[in-house]
């Protein structure tokens, strides 16, 4: 391999104390790594921010190891093979992995979350980050594998106006779904509208959450697609019908303050209910990923998906990107172009 030079980092140096600032991220230089047997030395294209990352910043056991002080944060990219020590794995390969905030890494075959990208000619290459990748596959796995939805059920979504949520939305309306979306602010609430759901609820305005989702769903709600936990979760369970499901996708509501999670009063409603309440990560799911992929593609195709982005070019934008996505300041799939 032929790479040289130096590559940049977005390293951690303070734990975040509440939502996450400026001065907990350095952006550092690095020699370039090189590739040794079977591995491969990768460009970052597309940088993914997601909310899950705020956990590993906090020095406590979460799904993955914490991010040490002084290392580059954790997380997922869309990249190119620069310099291959693995036939599997040419140079100019299109390749997700869960890998760090460096402009050009190292892994191997058994790199987590690691997979070929198949671009389409013409689709732009950060959907495959968003609607067409991770986003879209959480969608579906927790709609469908987790929520059990089916035409003429009604399914609520929170972030309705998120990477996850807009997704959701979308994907129960293509599926014959009545979609109702929670979202913050009165632009959340009309993206939401305009992706197809029957109804936006702009949660900061309305005085009782729960009346205002009972009067939109005045028989109950089948499935719930949990993307904030907390208050909102709380208020969702008296609402759901009879053998309702509840998709436990993330609880980004409470990621700032995670040593303060808030009780839930309204559990009883499990049994009065018969609810079905079940947590999943996405790439557990391996056997569906498949048929998800392809009809991610298809709505693609038919114009029935729309992947919703706000796109940020360089990749020292990162932590940026990352601070507004926490602070509730985005719309759609946060992503960096690097
Ligand atoms: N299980 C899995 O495999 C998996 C995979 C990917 C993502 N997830 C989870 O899915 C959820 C959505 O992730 P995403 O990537 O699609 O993010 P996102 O929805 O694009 O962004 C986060 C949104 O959450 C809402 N929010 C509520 N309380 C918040 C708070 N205290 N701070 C910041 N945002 C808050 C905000 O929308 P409003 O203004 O509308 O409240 C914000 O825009 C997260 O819980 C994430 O951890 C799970």
């Amino acid at each position: 391999m032929t790479a040289t030079g130096d590559i940049r980092q977005i390293v951690l140096v303070r734990r975040p104390v509440g939502a996450p600032v400026a001065e907990d991220f350095a952006l550092v230089r690095a020699p370039m790594p090189m590739p040794g047997p079977g591995e491969i030395l990768v460009k970052m294209r597309v940088g993914s921010c997601d909310p899950a990352i705020r956990g590993f910043l906090d020095d406590r056991p979460s799904y993955l190891p914490p991010v040490a002080l002084g290392a580059p944060i954790n997380g997922m990219s869309l990249g190119e093979v620069v310099a291959s020590n693995n036939l599997a794995w040419p140079v100019g390969a299109l390749l997700r992995a869960f890998a760090t905030w460096s402009d050009h890494y190292v892994i191997g075959a058994d790199a987590m979350g690691l997979e070929m990208v198949e671009a389409a000619p013409g689709v732009p290459l950060q959907h495959y980050m968003g609607a067409l990748g991770p986003v879209g596959l959480t969608a579906w796995v927790g709609l469908f594998e987790i929520g059990k939805a089916a035409a003429g059920e009604t399914v609520v979504v929170s972030a309705a106006a998120g990477a996850t949520g807009s997704t959701v939305v979308q994907l129960a309306k293509a599926a014959g779904c009545r979609v109702i979306g929670l979202a913050g602010g009165p632009h959340k609430a009309a993206i939401v509208r305009d992706l197809g759901a029957d109804i936006a609820i702009d949660y900061k305005a309305v005085p009782d959450l729960a009346a205002a989702v009972r009067a939109a769903a005045p028989d109950g709600v089948d499935v719930y697609f949990d993307n904030v936990g907390g208050e909102t979760l709380d208020a969702m369970l008296p609402l759901m019908r009879l053998h309702g499901r509840v998709a436990v996708c993330g609880m980004v509501s409470q990621y700032n303050d995670a040593d303060h999670p808030p009780g839930l009063k309204n559990l009883w409603q499990l049994v009065v209910n018969r609810l079905t309440m079940r947590g999943f990560i996405t790439y557990d799911h391996l056997p569906v990923l498949g048929e998800a992929q392809a009809m991610l593609d298809r709505l693609l195709a038919e114009g029935k998906l729309t992947p919703l982005e706000n796109v940020r070019e360089g990749f020292e934008k990162l932590p940026e990107a990352f601070i507004d996505l926490m602070n509730g300041r985005t719309t759609g799939k946060t992503l960096v172009l690097v």
